[in-house]
């Protein structure tokens, strides 16, 4: 009997797990969207290398002492979580001017941010994910103003190990986007996903892109550059 499935969002299915109370099943797709779901693609082991990938660094980050909803990888596409209620809101960490905010406040790509930037947005496809205010937050998802302050002290404490992980693999985190979610003992940790679609990742000699602004910006081989993020992890780290 397969898993109930329970939601399937633009990049992932998510199953009910058999037999285990509050655990998840992910299932990573080939798909890839982008702009909104404007432009959409599938390439084939794009689920695959998406997972190999965060699971790879969801174990890192527990290394590194960071609670995440991920338990283990089951098979090539697919990984254990533990079920949350996922918090409505997508922090975004900005260490170098890239992608929106290059737009948005006319800010020349590839300026550093010291201290990096937190940016919030509000989790909601129809409105297109618009940038929120800490206020916006509190009203909008059912956390408290120290729980907002606690998600936002955990996405610069991540960003600290990512920044090094990547850095040991020669690639600059330019920034990433994480959600986080609340376990049914109250507690909020990390979910989602860590991957290439959801960081944007640059070889620190060459400055070349091997993250989905290849997809976006249709400027190279979405699969070869997934496939080298996964290769220099595997290899290093
Ligand atoms: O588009 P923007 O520059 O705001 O994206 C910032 C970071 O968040 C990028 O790494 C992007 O890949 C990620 N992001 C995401 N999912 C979204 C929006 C942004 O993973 N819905």
């Amino acid at each position: 009997m397969k898993d109930v499935l329970l939601y399937e969002g633009k990049a992932k299915k998510v199953y009910q797990a058999k037999g285990k109370q509050n655990q998840l099943v992910l299932a990573y797709k080939n798909d890839a969207t982008a702009f909104n779901g404007e432009k959409k693609s599938s390439f084939n082991g794009k689920g695959r290398l998406n997972n190999e990938i965060s699971s790879k660094i969801f174990n890192l980050l527990h290394e590194a002492g960071v609670k995440t909803h991920f338990i283990d990888r089951l098979s090539e596409t697919e990984q254990l979580v533990y079920q949350t209620e996922i918090i409505p809101l997508e922090v975004v960490v900005r260490n170098v001017a890239a992608g929106s905010i290059t737009k948005r406040l006319g800010i020349e790509e590839k300026t550093p941010f010291h201290p990096p930037l937190v940016e919030l947005f509000f989790k909601d496809d129809e409105l297109g994910d618009p940038l929120i205010n800490d206020q916006h937050a509190l009203f909008l998802s059912s956390i408290t103003q120290d729980e907002l302050q606690e998600i936002k002290d955990k996405a610069l404490e991540i960003n600290q190990h990512l920044t090094r992980i990547f850095q040991c693999i020669g690639i600059t985190l330019v920034d990433f986007k994480l959600e986080f979610g609340r376990l049914t003992d109250g507690s909020i940790v990390l979910a989602d996903e860590v991957s290439p679609d959801t960081c944007r990742l640059w070889d620190i000699n060459t400055s070349e892109k091997l993250d989905k602004d290849v997809f976006r910006q249709g400027i190279g081989d979405l699969i070869q550059v997934y496939e080298e993020i996964l290769d220099r992890l595997e290899e290093k780290v």
